[in-house]
């Protein structure tokens, strides 16, 4: 058995290197039509990955190769895209760029560690930009990460992040970069292997020096970086904060109509790319959660954002701006607001008024990355916007990397949920995004990450298939979720028991629904702990500014968001999507108090009771997790002890975490109703 964890080396995750060096060990490759001293970054690394990863030969005489690459014009969608054909003496690997080969290069890998044979296939990835923003901070510690300290950010021997609560960031004296050059390489392998092209290294909340990011002499550490992942194909970006002119350019405002800021991301951004040319762009987060922007100077966010857009376009960067805007200063007393508006409020009205080399990144749903909620209404909406669609790798509302919990079933929903808006010739949410985009090239998905210096990247090893799962999600839209889990499972327990690796998928199919089973419950959101937002805090946000109210009195529970008697949210859909919303039996069952206020002896579509479906889903989740460390607890032989006592501490913590939700939303929704269990199963009073 092979310690997870190696002698010197790091966990390889799904990339086991002994395993595919084993699979490929009788292999050649070689290189047809491909110029390897043309320069180009990652012709060169996938050299390097053959000669020095898989320590295969590379020949002169393509013809005695097993392996072949093929560089030529062979009419695929894109550039990224590949074509594998195998005959009887060789595989053919061809693409039209240098990524498409490179995707080409891990996808021969992933299907032969998935045991196939005669391998033909032709893949294209479904979104063009395929992103994951880190919220890493100058000082190594993460905003919402769990997973430890950050991989880019920091010292050798700060590996730990943790929770200051407020997310303030320490002096740093010195070199903030980590330069752990090893573990970025290998993180950036492991990106390429999933076809991530992007990653924006910093917290969207700039804070402290991390505003100097964009300057000299902290532009070193990002070129370093964009270095190393070049090869890979991946992109690099930057988070800015929008009052660097005043912090860094001691302007005495950073209004987007005033010729001098302008000129100030002029000079930064030629900056930037003299050391990066081919740096990607900044990502912003403005006038949200207290972070400045142009609504300070009375201007749109059309204004802000274009005028970032024209500094960058020389260069041909990308200005990604949040569509995560509201008023987090809400009074509770006050009915009139619903924070699931915001976004479209903000944003809907200026469609068609950003250039075209800005994107929209946008929450999936319209509230924040909560365990189950409708898609945001926008998309489908905007038709003349380059739109992107965020989802959040790194567990915030999700267990904290502590409850085991595979989120990709309900990305997936998200993507493949129809619109029904009718003027797009696909209306799914993934494709109305590229449709409805000015340049479909300008648009795709991100997600927050979820990795650190833990040994297993993720805090629990479990949580690196949601990294997986987001990757292949964004080539992929139609993958299954369960076939991605089955995939990532095969890759990463190489060397178990077939029994082994059945019990960890059954575990992790449904965990996703399991959590949304113990936590609040049927969409209504946020009975977290506030802030910290791990464990149940029924009231925690009730009273509170930041518009997430459960409504739960003595006849009933949830936000009515119906335009017959509540805030109208519903409308904002097309008016198919609108009626099903409308309806509390057309309603998704996991979304009805999302979108009603429903009395608890209240039928369901389910024909139970609101009473009863709290309860039971509560008892179940629960139920659920015992079985959980019950089954667990039998793979000890077969796995690495570091590994399988990794998950086994998170599983003690995580049925402490389902016990408490499952009483406290059962006493509490007992206490209101006076409803007792039909079952006669144990409510406390
Ligand atoms: C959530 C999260 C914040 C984060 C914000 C964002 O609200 O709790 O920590 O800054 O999302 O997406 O900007």
């Amino acid at each position: 058995m092979i310690d997870g964890l190696g002698d010197d080396t790091l966990y390889e995750a799904w990339l086991n290197r002994n395993a595919i060096r084993e699979e490929f060990s009788d292999e050649t490759f070689a290189f047809k039509q491909m110029d390897l001293n043309s320069g180009d970054a990652i012709a060169l690394r996938i050299h390097k990955e053959i000669i020095e990863w898989l320590k295969r030969p590379i020949l002169d005489d393509y013809q005695q190769a097993t392996i072949i690459f093929t560089l030529e014009k062979n009419g695929l969608a894109s550039d990224d895209a590949f074509r594998l054909v195998s005959n009887q003496s060789s595989m053919v690997i061809s693409a039209q760029s240098q990524s498409g080969l490179l995707y080409g290069f891990y996808a021969l890998i992933r299907e032969r560690m998935l045991g196939k044979k005669n391998i033909r296939m032709v893949s294209a990835p479904d979104q063009t930009l395929r992103m994951i923003d880190h919220w890493d901070q100058i000082d190594g510690s993460i905003e919402r990460g769990y997973a430890g300290a950050s991989i880019f950010f920091g010292t050798p021997d700060h590996l730990d992040n943790p929770d200051k609560g407020d997310f303030s960031v320490l002096t740093v004296q010195g070199d903030p970069f980590r330069h752990d050059r090893v573990r970025m390489l290998q993180y950036a392998r492991m990106l390429a292997s999933i076809g991530i092209n992007a990653i924006s290294l910093n917290n969207v909340n700039v804070r402290s020096q991390g505003t100097d990011l964009i300057t000299a002499p902290y532009l070193d550490g990002v070129k370093e970086i964009a270095d190393i992942f070049r090869g890979f194909g991946i992109k690099i970006y930057l988070a800015i904060n929008w009052e660097s002119p005043i912090h860094i350019g001691h302007l005495k405002n950073s209004d987007p109509l005033d010729p001098r800021v302008e000129t100030f991301w002029k000079t930064v951004c030629d900056g930037i790319y003299h050391s990066i040319p081919d740096f990607g762009g900044f990502v912003v987060k403005a006038d949200s959660e207290g972070e400045p922007g142009p609504y300070q100077y009375g201007r749109t966010h059309a204004q802000g954002a274009n005028m970032l857009a024209r500094a960058i376009a020389p260069h041909d960067g990308l200005i990604i701006w949040r569509a995560f805007v509201y008023n987090s200063h809400q009074d509770w007393r006050d009915r009139s607001t619903d924070r699931a508006k915001a976004a479209y409020e903000n944003f809907e009205e200026l469609d068609g008024k950003f250039d075209d080399n800005v994107i929209l990144q946008i929450k999936f749903g319209p509230i924040d990355f909560q365990t189950v909620e409708p898609l945001q209404p926008l998309f489908g909406k905007l038709t003349h916007t380059n739109q992107m669609m965020e989802f959040e790798l790194t567990a915030e509302y999700l267990g904290h990397q502590i409850d085991i919990n595979y989120a990709v079933p309900q990305w997936s929903k998200m993507i493949n949920f129809d619109t029904k808006h009718s003027n797009f010739a696909d209306s799914k949410a993934g494709e109305v995004i590229k449709e409805g985009s000015v340049k479909s090239q300008n648009s795709g998905f991100a997600a927050v990450g979820n990795v650190g210096m833990t040994p297993f990247w993720t805090g629990n090893p479990l949580a690196l298939a949601n990294l997986y799962g987001y990757g292949r999600l964004c080539w992929g839209n139609q993958l299954d979720s369960s076939e991605i889990l089955s995939e990532w499972i095969e890759q990463t327990f190489t060397e178990t028991k077939v029994k082994t690796r059945q019990t960890i998928f059954e575990i992790m199919v449904e965990s996703n629904k399991t959590y949304r089973n113990y936590t609040a419950p049927l969409g209504v959101g946020f009975m977290v702990i506030p802030h910290y937002h791990y464990g149940v805090s029924v009231n925690g946000y009730e009273y509170d500014k930041w518009g997430t109210y459960h409504f739960a009195d003595r006849n009933g529970v949830g936000v009515d968001r119906t335009q017959k008697s509540g805030t109208g949210f519903t409308a904002m859909y097309s008016p198919e999507v609108a009626r099903m919303f409308e309806g509390l039996e057309s309603t998704p069952l996991e979304l009805t108090l999302f979108f009603h206020h429903v009395r608890y002896s209240q039928m369901l579509s389910n024909h139970k009771t609101l009473i009863k479906t709290i309860y039971d889903q509560h008892f179940a989740g629960f139920d659920t997790v015992s079985k959980y460390v019950a089954d667990w607890s039998m793979l000890e032989a077969d796995l690495p002890v570091d590994l399988f006592s990794e998950v086994q501490n998170r599983l003690k913590q995580q049925l402490e975490n389902a016990l408490e939700w499952r009483d406290q939303i059962n006493t509490y929704f007992y206490r209101l109703s006076g409803i007792p269990d039909e079952l006669g199963r144990e409510i406390y009073q």
